[in-house]
């Protein structure tokens, strides 16, 4: 493939599809049951038209922010996603340098292949932690310690994923890590997934050690016993995004966890607006799913969002390339919703406001 043909995340994509083994490209890239929620992530963007200005003087651009006092490039984040060396030998640590590169926040998954010291070890820029709450506590807190001491600068708990949701394709490929990758932050072996009712080796593992009685008192105490910030990510229901504020969260993601727990929830961008409002600019709102182009970008912000996350345009490029290949994701999407930010007539990223929304 043509480098110079690789100008979209679409492009990305449809490239990686044809570079990783099917069960891989598969974990990736699917969602839960039909995908209805799958396709309407990037669908609702693009029902959604702008309104823009013109005669605004666009000669000059700013798109950096301050998140959590740390100033960002652009309010463009890597989101959590999980087995980065599936798509390429230097996993995650590729993506940290890239996301440094970039002047932008990586969110490393719990579920990584590389541990978080190795990520650590190599990342120039800002890096959260997602979390994964086990039924083993002491396996919990000591993610929870690991991730301070390594000098993460956040910690976003899911919270829609104690459960697994049905991803068909994991089941029909029975989804296993090639031989040689583990669940590198929890043992330092070749974890081999248990077989369960389920073909996918995942969700076994999944009903095996995430704490399903995870709830608001865990919320509670993890932010009473970490310094850092805390961001619960996978918010729909404007009551969720009200009880985060009431249990301590710095912040909530609004998120359908790219669309692969539970099938026919509203695209993320759908859900935006009501719990913007519940929240009242108390605490930060963050969005992720379907976000493939800068208009992406400038709309959910106009609509309230503070940042995005990208998760698997990040993993097409990293697929393609490595480092290289997630700093041209990360590059792209900058360079697009900079021309969009402009062609709207903003010059910075404060001017952007509902009113572009037509
Ligand atoms: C990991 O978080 C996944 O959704 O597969």
């Amino acid at each position: 493939m043509d480098k110079r043909d690789l100008v979209s995340v679409f492009d990305y994509e449809a490239a990686a599809r044809e570079k990783l083994p099917k069960i891989a490209f598969d974990y990736y890239s699917s969602g839960a049951n039909d995908e209805i929620t799958l396709r309407d992530n990037h669908a609702a963007y693009e029902r959604i038209r702008l309104k823009p200005r013109v005669l605004k003087d666009i000669s000059q651009q700013d798109v950096r922010i301050t998140l959590y006092g740390e100033n960002i490039s652009m309010p463009i984040l890597v989101a959590p996603t999980a087995f980065h060396r599936m798509a390429h030998p230097e996993g995650e640590v590729a993506v940290a340098r890239a996301a440094g590169k970039a002047g932008t926040i990586m969110i490393l998954s719990t579920l990584a292949n590389s541990s978080i010291e190795e990520v650590m070890a190599e990342a120039t820029g800002p890096v959260w932690f997602q979390l994964y709450v086990y039924k083993d506590k002491e396996a919990t807190k000591s993610l929870i310690q690991r991730a301070e001491t390594a000098g993460c600068k956040a910690i976003a708990l899911t919270v829609d994923a104690q459960i697994w949701g049905r991803r068909e394709r994991d089941i029909k490929n029975r989804f296993r890590l090639p031989e040689g990758l583990s669940i590198k932050n929890l043992s330092s072996g070749s974890d081999q997934f248990p077989d369960g009712e389920s073909g996918s080796g995942l969700a076994s593992y999944v009903s095996w050690q995430f704490d399903p009685a995870l709830s608001w008192k865990d919320v509670e105490w993890l932010c009473a016993n970490t310094k850092l910030p805390v961001l619960l990510k996978g918010i729909l229901h404007p009551e969720d995004a009200r009880l985060s504020i009431d249990h301590g969260a710095a912040g909530v993601i609004v998120s359908n966890h790219g669309a692969r727990q539970l099938d026919t929830v509203p695209a993320t961008i759908d859900a935006l607006t009501d719990i913007v409002e519940a929240v009242e600019d108390r605490i930060e709102v963050l969005i992720d799913g379907g976000i493939r182009r800068g208009t992406d970008v400038l709309k959910a912000i106009a609509m309230g969002a503070k940042a995005v996350g990208v998760g698997r345009p990040v993993i097409w490029g990293l697929a393609q390339d490595g480092e290289d290949g997630v700093k041209r994701i990360l590059d792209i999407l900058r360079n697009d919703f900079e021309l969009a930010m402009r062609l709207c007539g903003c010059t910075s990223v404060k001017e952007i406001s509902k009113d572009l929304i037509f």
